[in-house]
């Protein structure tokens, strides 16, 4: 008999955390997010058993829909998975409900509350809720306000609210919007959500850092010599021109995503794995981020806009050009930019971040450089040795790679560069699931590890805050520079890492 032979890697793959009994109410329920992100990631939890029997999910917004409605759209949403497993659907949306809700009125709070005891009865989730606010970001405050004021933020074991990005535009604002949400609710009962720590591979960054004893003693400025953090989409703009225009890249990826990878990548490990422990970490590092040029932001920062591009049969509209953009804009849709770490571990040594829109390729990575051997014994075929990297695919391909020389076959000694690398799919033997999965469901268990604490937000907005008053008071010193579509950016960026004589990593 031939026995199932298991993949070793996988054992102990699925012994995840279930979700406790509760009742997850989300704002905007009619809006993109939830049917692109959220349900699908409920629905997931759901086939992986990580939802409890005793759950349900309120969908509310503004739209006169029924649960009958609701139920619909998520469907047409969520054709494809359906199609896949349509007896889980089946079970799954017998748990979809909805509520017409205003936040702005007082009367709609009232009938909320009233329709959550209804579904406590029904569904035995005892007064739990998550209140995930998914709507405009000029409702997290007002929003906050208005469940505190009905009452359903007292109870600081029972009630989470979870507020999706942008928190905040700039410092000021952050903070006024951190005072509003506290005053409201416990920090422990809020969520601010960065998507990008739902990913796997940019909590691998913890794991891979503090789970291995070789990394932990060369990870500083004696044996890096620079870090490359880059976030590169193929996508455009889309039909998101109404929030990006007053956005743009710094605001929208920048000032999130890419500095909470910065701060995994460059904190100092936490005593223990704990929530408070690791975001006390981040938070301390993130205060000492500087900009490589506070005087002259415009020697470490770089914006560019995207222009038209793509090929004849796939021919691409510039950003000025596309739907609900101003034909004048100057907003940008790439930034580049130099940063050091005012600390010991980091002193001198400059981090680089990227992000675009309609680059080259679609690619989130960490990138750490080593210190040059101070001796070089043997010629290099590639005419001069390499620098040992280590990289961390944040995706696709997610993984790790790390490259250092070996010997080139033959009579003499040359070095040459090989890899050696690590891919999630091919070990594990399946995909990650997406960052809303682990997201949603540590929101719901009350595990704020992953999600960004208000000190952090504050200190992530006062290191971009003074860039973007400069980009709003003298715009011709960081002016936008043009990109063709699907490049790698506007050529000043290569001068800005070059200057250093460094460059880009073009995977
Ligand atoms: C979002 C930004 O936060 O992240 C988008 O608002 C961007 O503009 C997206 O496209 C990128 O996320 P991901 O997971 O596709 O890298």
């Amino acid at each position: 008999m031939i026995m199932p032979v298991t993949n070793p890697l996988r054992i102990g793959l699925r012994q995840e955390r279930v979700v406790p009994p509760q009742c997850l109410v989300i704002f905007g329920a009619s809006g993109d997010l939830t049917h692109r992100k959220l349900v699908p990631a409920l629905f997931e939890l759901f086939k992986q058993r990580r939802l409890p029997s005793e759950f349900a999910v309120l969908g509310c917004a503004r739209r006169p829909w029924t649960d009958e409605i609701f139920k619909e759209r998520m469907e047409e949403a969520l054709s494809t998975q359906i199609k896949e497993s349509p007896k889980e659907w089946e079970l799954f949306s017998q748990n979809l409900f909805y509520e017409p809700v205003d936040l702005q009125q007082t009367e709609h709070l009232v009938k909320l509350g009233e329709r959550l005891e209804i579904i406590d009865k029904l569904r035995a989730t005892h007064g739990h809720r998550t209140f995930y606010l998914s709507v405009s970001p000029k409702f997290y405050g007002s929003g906050c306000r208005a469940l505190a004021a009905a009452g359903l933020l007292k109870d600081p074991k029972r009630s989470r609210v979870v507020i999706e990005k942008p928190f905040g535009r700039d410092f000021n604002s952050a903070q006024s919007l951190n005072s509003l949400v506290q005053s409201c609710a416990q920090e422990s009962q809020i969520f601010r959500i960065d998507h990008y720590l739902g990913k796997e591979t940019v909590q691998n960054i913890l794991v891979l850092r503090f789970a291995n004893t070789i990394f932990e003693p060369i990870w500083n400025r004696n044996y890096i010599s620079s870090v490359q953090i880059t976030s590169s989409e193929t996508v455009g703009v889309e039909d998101r021109a109404g929030y990006y225009e007053s956005s743009g890249a710094l605001r929208d990826m920048v000032q999130n995503h890419l500095t909470q990878m910065l701060a995994l990548t460059a904190m100092e490990p936490p005593g223990h794995f704990d929530p408070e422990a690791i975001r006390n970490e981040k938070a301390k590092v993130l205060q000492a981020v500087k900009l490589a040029n506070e005087e002259k932001p415009w020697e470490c920062c770089i914006r560019g806009q995207y222009s038209k591009g793509g090929s004849d049969e796939d021919p691409l509209l510039g950003y000025r050009e596309e739907p609900g953009v101003n034909p004048n804009s100057t907003t940008e849709t790439y930034v580049a930019m130099k940063l050091f770490i005012d600390n010991w571990r980091w002193q001198g040594v400059p981090f680089y971040v990227r992000t675009g829109k309609r680059l080259a390729k679609r690619l989130s990575e960490v990138v750490l450089t080593f210190r040059e051997a101070p001796v070089h014994l043997f010629d290099a075929a590639g005419g001069c040795p390499t620098s040992n990297q280590l990289i961390l695919r944040i995706q696709p391909n997610e993984g790790a790679e790390f490259s250092f020389e070996v010997k080139s076959p033959g009579s003499g000694m040359r070095s040459r560069p090989v890899n050696m690398e690590f891919s999630y799919d091919e070990s594990f033997g399946e995909p990650s699931d997406e960052g809303y999965v682990r997201l949603l469901a540590d929101a719901m268990l009350g595990d704020p590890t992953l999600f960004t604490r208000s000190d952090e937000v504050e200190a992530a907005w006062r290191l971009y805050t003074p860039l973007l008053e400069k980009i709003e008071d003298s715009p011709w010193e960081l002016p936008v520079y043009q990109y063709e579509s699907r490049t790698w950016g506007p050529t000043e960026s290569d001068l800005l890492i070059g200057k250093d004589q460094l460059l880009w990593r073009r995977p």
